[in-house]
């Protein structure tokens, strides 16, 4: 099994990536980056998880706010704790005693050329990280990122929440020549479960039945803000490469971050032509590609991400 850190910001699709990463993953440490909701909470969100899903790996909290903006939160969608609708259980113990980008490189470290980061919040700790050991990029298998998009957006008219967060420290992560993969809210967004999906894991036992409380809220969110009939299942779509990768199709190009004030701020620009070896004159040339870009999910992916969710709840019960 492949070993994962997950870099997230719990946040009701991290915790289905939790669950989704520990039911088919070697989910070895989570480190926490503010963004659904202020650091604190995230962090304490992932500890109440780690506990509802008896996970027992270090959880570190890393960056409370961007490289170089203001900090943004999504409590508009996540709630107050960024994790509201459900009855958690207290977290019953601290983070650890080390900053977020500690624990990536000490995990990275243990497990040379095999470690995947999952990103599924701002990419401040990952960016971090590569700054503070430029090594880090050769220790790393890859990392798999949720963010951006290739149309429609969330945070602003075409730009996706986690990229907008920290557009400097994407920028950073997609320029560092680690193996990328990124799926966007072009793809995420169809990647939801209905009503009726959420109300089917209310037949199971205490972690089914509190990631339905969760998922109500959240579709019941996106319902009232997006006007959407389904939850977006985000960040577990990152996780598709290294679980099954038929169940989303990616193809490789060339994607930049505009870091531009205004309009523009944010945006993944990714070069989807597939232009000819020929004299361009003034069609300007597609970059290196720096990335495996997401492009379509499988009408699978969705009931596997449930089954996962049963699975584990399986174990506990
Ligand atoms: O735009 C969707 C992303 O922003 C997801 O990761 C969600 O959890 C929020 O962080
Ligand atoms: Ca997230």
């Amino acid at each position: 099994m492949t070993p994962v850190l997950l870099d997230c910001d719990p946040g009701h699709d991290d915790a289905v990536a939790l669950i989704y990463a520990a039911r088919h993953l070697d989910l070895r440490a989570i480190t926490t980056v503010f963004g659904n909701q202020s650091l604190e909470h995230v962090t304490r969100n992932a500890l109440s998880l780690c506990r509802l899903v008896q996970l027992d790996i270090p959880v570190a909290a890393g960056a409370d706010r961007p490289l170089v903006a203001q900090p943004i939160h999504g409590g508009t969608i996540h709630g107050k704790t960024g994790l509201d609708g459900a009855e958690l259980p207290e977290p019953d113990r601290a983070p650890a005693d080390m900053h977020a980008v500690e624990l990536i490189l000490r995990t990275a470290r243990a497990h040379r050329g095999e470690l995947v980061i999952a990103a599924t919040g701002a990419l401040t700790n990952v960016a971090l990280a590569l700054a503070t050991e430029p090594r880090l990029k050769d220790w790393l298998r890859g990392i798999t990122i949720m963010g951006g998009t290739t149309g429609i957006g969330n945070v602003t008219e075409i730009a996706e929440f986690n990229i907008y967060a920290d557009p400097e420290a994407a920028d950073r992560v997609l320029r560092a020549g680690v193996p990328a993969w990124l799926v966007g809210l072009d793809v995420t967004r169809r990647v939801g479960v209905t009503a009726a999906d959420i109300a089917s894991l209310r037949g199971g036992g205490v972690l089914a039945r509190t990631m339905a409380d969760l998922l109500d809220f959240f579709l019941a969110s996106l319902q009232r803000v997006h006007g959407l009939s389904t939850a977006s299942l985000h960040d577990p779509c990152a996780l598709v490469p290294f679980i099954d990768p038929s169940l989303i199709e990616y193809r490789q190009c060339c994607v930049q971050v505009s870091l531009d004030p205004g309009l523009t701020r944010g945006v993944t620009v990714a070069d989807l032509r597939r232009l000819r070896n020929v004299q361009l004159g003034q069609i300007r040339p597609t970059g290196p590609a720096n990335v495996h870009l997401a492009r379509e999910p499988s009408p699978a992916l969705v009931p596997h991400i449930l089954a996962a969710i049963r699975e584990v709840d399986a174990r506990l019960t």
